[in-house]
């Protein structure tokens, strides 16, 4: 199982504070069958420049794999970047992929998003050599029409969930819908935290795998880590 969204690193964003933090939450994914966890520290381009967020992040990652055990699941490189008018402009947007991949994690705004927007995402997807993952839709899916969600979708563009959509009860209906029709790609635990935002993949994951086919998560998952490139 993969995890494609985490603030697993220690002390680079508003994620894990210190490396015994990361540890233990590195701990719980793994416990819950995590094999590929993806670390995706916020990347806001207004506050930092690339260059220092690279800087920062791998330090950040060169402690926690100092530390890691060498069971822990296998720790990949990435960035959960804040889309911004003009982003497809960004110089070294290929950097932000994650490792070893074309695959790019872009969040949007919370809000119906532009016509400017939309086509800059559809641009985005279509730059060779990177594949767009949104972040988190469950946030913003229903505030885009069914017709921009599908140009979207059209354009090859892919669509994160976070482990949380599954688990309410009011939404994980839908998502399971949304998994099954294709329309999610990707699940990951958005964890920052083992307070408040621990990662509850597993659980996710858990409930998917009773209510669907036998074939299901293995396929699921053989698709993530084709994506990945391995
Ligand atoms: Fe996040």
């Amino acid at each position: 199982m993969i995890d494609w969204h985490s603030h697993i690193l220690p002390a680079v964003d508003d994620g894990s504070r210190d490396i015994e933090e990361s540890l233990g939450l590195l701990h719980i994914l793994q416990t819950s069958g995590v094999d590929t966890v993806i670390a995706t520290p916020h990347f806001y381009a207004d506050r930092i420049s690339a260059e220092d967020f690279f800087a920062a992040r791998d330090q950040s990652a060169a402690a926690l794999r100092r530390a890691m055990p060498a069971d822990a699941p296998r720790l990949l490189l990435g960035a959960e970047v804040r889309y911004y008018a003009g982003i497809s402009r960004l110089e070294n947007l290929k950097d932000f992929r994650i490792e070893g991949s074309r695959q790019l994690l872009l969040e949007m705004p919370v809000s119906h998003w532009s016509e400017y927007a939309l086509r800059e995402l559809v641009e985005l997807a279509g730059i060779p050599g990177v594949e767009l993952l949104l972040a988190h839709v469950e946030r913003y899916r229903a505030l885009q029409s069914d017709d921009a969600w599908d140009r979207l979708l059209q354009a090859g563009i892919r669509m994160q969930s976070n482990a949380s959509n599954f688990l309410s009860w009011r939404t994980r209906g839908a998502a399971l819908r949304q998994l099954w029709a294709g329309e999610i790609h990707c699940i990951g635990s958005d964890c920052h935290n083992l307070k408040y935002r621990p990662p509850k993949i597993g659980e996710a994951y858990e409930w998917i795998a009773k209510k669907s086919d036998a074939r299901f998560l293995p396929a699921f998952d053989a698709f993530g880590h084709k994506l990945l490139g391995h």
